[in-house]
Parts: structure tokens; C-alpha cells; sequence
């Protein structure tokens, strides 16, 4: 089935457009002075250690064509790790390296590339080829996240993130994307990921979302995508609100992947997320920021009670009317 529907069916449906996130959220929510804060993943990656989150270890950065030489050092006797643009975005640039193969290194798609084509894409990354306006970058390599067993059957050779977009500190919508072969062991939705609705009540997945198509399978293992329950879906929800203080940004996405050893690990925060979330979920925001902003009390929460109102807020009709406050979570 393809998906297409008209902006009156998508304004019906309560869809946030394109220009109303601009407008109305990005620009009067988002004061630009918090933006380099998320801009650099760098920046990103210390703030979120400062206040005790966890991410992946950062291994080392590289700055200068000068330094490109100690990547050799770096990642030596490691046999899986990641290089990223500090700045980049949309899953470019980035290089998942899965093992190696005598003195060769091979990459989430099974391509082997060896130490020069590494240093090669370091390069390519500080010359500012992946980052925002084209500017110099940073190199940074990091742990390579294993995915949660939970997501063995519906990701392919990567690991599945899960976006949430938090709306004034309230987690109001999400969605888990999950690799395919095309994707390269990236879950951006532009790099070939499918991007499947997440029940915020329960953190159960829904169908999926694939190059504009809805699917109900995983296009290459076939499996299911709906009916997946993410663990301590109560205790993400509260992680992902809390990225409102620590970022003083009004609308944000926050991207975490579950590590099957280490558990959630936030891998960025982004300052303009996109709708995708929306199509995912075959829903709109708007209902739930509605929701949310008639039943929000007065005296301020903290981000675990503001995920648990909205988990009341959006949970199963009978509960709606009689739940409107937040629980004692
Ligand atoms: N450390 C990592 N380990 C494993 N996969 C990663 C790692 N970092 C990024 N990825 C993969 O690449 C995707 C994009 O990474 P991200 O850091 O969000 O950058 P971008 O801003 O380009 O989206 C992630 O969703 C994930 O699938
Ligand atoms: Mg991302």
C-alpha cells in the first residue's frame, strides 16, 4: 500500500506540517543559543556525561589532517568500533566497522576497507564533506553499540534507535527505527531504515514505515515489526523528558539505542526532528501536545512525572477520564 494523503487529510488527522514545526515549534521553542549544544555531538556526548547518562565511550577525536595519523593508534586492537562527523546528520559519514579481517576492517554492508581507507574518510570528514553548512569538522571514534536481542529479527547488521520527540519536556511521540541491508548499519530513515510507530502508553512498536510505504515486516528478515514491547519503557520515557533541562530546548528528539550489554545509551539529540515520527505512527502531535497542555498542573514536574502524564494522557480510553493527573512515578 503506498501512503500518500493530501495536507487536508493530513491537518484532519491532526499532522504537524513542515511549516507549523518551523513556525511554531523550532523557532519559538528552540532559542538558537542551546543549538550548538546538540549541533555537535561532541558537545552532546559531555553535557549528557555531566549529568549521568550514559552514551558510548567516546574513544578518541580527531581534529586536525595532522592527527589523522594517530588513528592507527586508536583503534588499534579493537576489532569493532565507529568513526563519526561531530557535525553531521541523517546517518552521512558515518563508518560502523563490525570486525576485522587480518589487517582489513569490515563495515556493517560487509565491505572490507583497509587502514588507508579509513584515514581516507577521516579526512573526508574533517574537510566538512558530512556537516551542517559544509563547515571543517571533527572525527570522532567511538564504541560500537550492540543491539538488545529484542531487535535480532526485525534489524539488519546495525542497531535500531529509538526517537522520541519531547515537546516542552513532555515525551510526546515515538518511533524506533530499525537498519536494513540498504542502510549500512544506520537507522536514518533517509538512509533506507524503516521507521515503525511506538505506543507511548506502553512502548509496544505498530507497523512500519519504508521509502513511503507502510509494512508490517522487516523487508529483509521478513519478521514482524509490530508487537515489540521495549523494556523499562517507563524509565526511557523519563530519560528522553529529562533532555528538555538539559538542553533548555522546547522541542527535541532524543535518540537513544538500547546496547545489549549496557542498556539505554543516549546517541543524540537533535534540535529540528523531523515529522517522520508522525507518519510512522499514523497520528499527529497535535492531539497529544492538546492533551498535554489542558490537563498540564500548575507547579512544575519532574521529567519522570511528565512522562507519566503523558503515558496517562494517551493510555487506553477508559483510563483517559479517570487518570488526568500524573501518577506517583
Ligand atoms: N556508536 C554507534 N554504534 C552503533 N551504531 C551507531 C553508533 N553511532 C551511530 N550509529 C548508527 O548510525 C545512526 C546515526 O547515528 P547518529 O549518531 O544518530 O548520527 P546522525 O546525526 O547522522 O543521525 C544511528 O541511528 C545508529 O544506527
Ligand atoms: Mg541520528
Amino acid at each position: 500500500m503506498s501512503w500518500f494523503i493530501s495536507p487536508r487529510q493530513l491537518r484532519d488527522l491532526g499532522i504537524v506540517g513542515m511549516n507549523e514545526r518551523n513556525v511554531g515549534m523550532i523557532a519559538r521553542l528552540n532559542a538558537r543559543r542551546h543549538y550548538p549544544l546538540v549541533d555537535d555531538k561532541l558537545l552532546t556526548k559531555n553535557l549528557a556525561l555531566e549529568a549521568g547518562i550514559a552514551v558510548p565511550e567516546l574513544y578518541g577525536v580527531i581534529e586536525t589532517n595532522h592527527d589523522a595519523r594517530n588513528l592507527r593508534e586508536l583503534i588499534s586492537g579493537r576489532d569493532d568500533f565507529v568513526i563519526k562527523p561531530a557535525h553531521g546528520s541523517g546517518g552521512n559519514g558515518i563508518l560502523v566497522i563490525t570486525g576485522r579481517m587480518g589487517e582489513r576492517f569490515r563495515t556493517a554492508s560487509g565491505l572490507l576497507e583497509d587502514v588507508k581507507d579509513l584515514e581516507h574518510h577521516v579526512s573526508n570528514i574533517l574537510s566538512g564533506m558530512y556537516s551542517l553548512g559544509g563547515q571543517p569538522d571533527k572525527a570522532m571514534i567511538e564504541y560500537r553499540v550492540r543491539f538488545d536481542p529484542l531487535f535480532a529479527g526485525v534489524s539488519f547488521q546495525g542497531v535500531p534507535d529509538i526517537r522520541t520527540v519531547v515537546y516542552r519536556g513532555y515525551p510526546v511521540m515515538a518511533m524506533v527505527r530499525l537498519p536494513t541491508r540498504g542502510s549500512d548499519g544506520k537507522a536514518n530513515l533517509h538512509q533506507g531504515a524503516v521507521g515503525a510507530g511506538i505506543d507511548i502508553a506502553t512502548g509496544v512498536t505498530g507497523h512500519g514505515v519504508w521509502h513511503n510505504e507502510i509494512v508490517d515486516r522487516h523487508p529483509d528478515t521478513g519478521a514482524l515489526i509490530g508487537g515489540i514491547a521495549i523494556p523499562d519503557w517507563d524509565r526511557l520515557l523519563a530519560l528522553a523528558a529529562g533532555c528538555h533541562e538539559l538542553t533548555g530546548l522546547g522541542y527535541l528528539g532524543v535518540d537513544v539505542v538500547l546496547d545489549r550489554d549496557l542498556g539505554p545509551l543516549i546517541l543524540e539529540l537533535n534540535a529540528r526532528p523531523g515529522l517522520a515520527v508522525q507518519v510512522a505512527n499514523g497520528a499527529g502531535l497535535r492531539d497529544c501536545i492538546d492533551r498535554v497542555e489542558a490537563a498540564e498542573p500548575k507547579d512544575p514536574m519532574s521529567p519522570a512525572e511528565r512522562a507519566a502524564l503523558v503515558q496517562a494522557l494517551m493510555g487506553p480510553e477508559p483510563d483517559r477520564s479517570a487518570n488526568k493527573t500524573a501518577g506517583s512515578a
